[in-house]
């Protein structure tokens, strides 16, 4: 399976925080945004990631990350000259994507929780052995601002709706979406809504006409967090601070797990760790070796 991370966009409503840096690569914290759906994508076990951002943008993700070596994981770039929407991932990266599923996370979305690694092997082997598609559903008390769906009993899609002034549940849709190769030929097929983009709800909706769409609950065990205002970033890297300095376990650090799913060895961690030793990162990271 292959990894898109979706890090364009304007970031307008967080002017002038990204009027000359991309939203992505604002800190949470200790780290930038981007690492932590990176972390996602990584637990997910998938090693060749996409990142596609603005044509001004891009290289200094490639600065950040490289070509993925030091890590075990192989990242390659792409460029979305216009903001066409979350579909058009899927148009810009059909060369990439090839013959494979694909699993999309949109770079400004940060997950945290215990059961999140057996999540996303439920939700990849549901694509692979099944051909469906797989979204999530995660209770929020407004849900006006997000995708929302509703389900029946036997937890089928019933509906799921873009930004409803009404929902239909509490149950907002994430950013983090699987599917089967057909993705990309369905994302072709999306007219654009009214404010000119090609909407992942349109792809997911096509997936649901075709009785193909799953959806997995994030129980309450699970946070999902709000990175679309300076609040919710203030409250994130409050959340990633609390959990660090008491458990001593870092949250999304892609060099652990990168360490810890056997993608690099003692030997890659610590080149990784020496690089960084003056801060408390690096000096984490070396910590990990004793
Ligand atoms: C996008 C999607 C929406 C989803 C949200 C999650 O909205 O269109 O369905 O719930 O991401 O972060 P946006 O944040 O681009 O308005």
């Amino acid at each position: 399976m292959k990894g898109i991370i979706l890090a364009g966009g304007k970031g307008t409503r967080l002017y002038p925080m990204t009027k000359a840096i991309s939203k992505q690569l604002l800190p949470i914290y200790d780290k930038p945004l981007i690492y932590y759906p990176l972390s996602v994508l990584m637990l997910a076990g998938i090693r060749e990631i996409l990142i596609i951002s603005t044509p001004q943008d891009i290289d200094d993700y490639r600065q950040l990350l490289g070509d993925g070596e030091k890590m075990g994981v192989r990242f390659e770039y792409a460029v979305q000259d216009q903001p066409r929407g979350l579909a058009d991932a899927f148009i810009v990266g059909e060369s990439f994507i090839g013959s494979d599923p694909v699993c999309l996370i949109l770079g400004d979305n940060v997950f945290y929780g215990q059961a999140l690694t057996d999540v996303l092997s439920g939700a990849a082997s549901i694509v692979t052995d099944r051909n469906d598609a797989v979204v999530f559903g995660y209770p929020v008390k407004d849900a006006r601002a997000y995708g929302v769906v509703e389900f029946d009993a036997d937890m089928n899609v019933v509906s799921i709706e873009e930004k409803p002034e009404r929902p239909k549940s509490k149950f907002a849709v994430p950013g983090l979406y699987f599917y089967d190769n057909d993705v990309v030929g369905i994302a072709k097929e999306v007219k654009p809504s009214e404010r000119g983009e090609i909407e992942i709800t349109s792809v997911n909706n096509a997936y649901l006409e075709a009785g193909r769409l799953k959806v997995q609950l994030l129980g309450r065990g699970m946070a999902w967090l709000d990175t679309g205002s300076p609040d919710g970033l203030l409250k994130a890297a409050e959340f990633v601070e609390a959990i660090q300095s008491r458990q001593g376990f870092y949250v999304s650090c892609i060099e652990e797990i990168a360490w810890r799913r056997g993608f690099i060895d003692d030997g890659m961690l610590e080149a990784l760790g020496t690089e960084l030793k003056m801060t408390d990162y690096g000096q984490y990271l070396l910590s990990l070796l004793e």
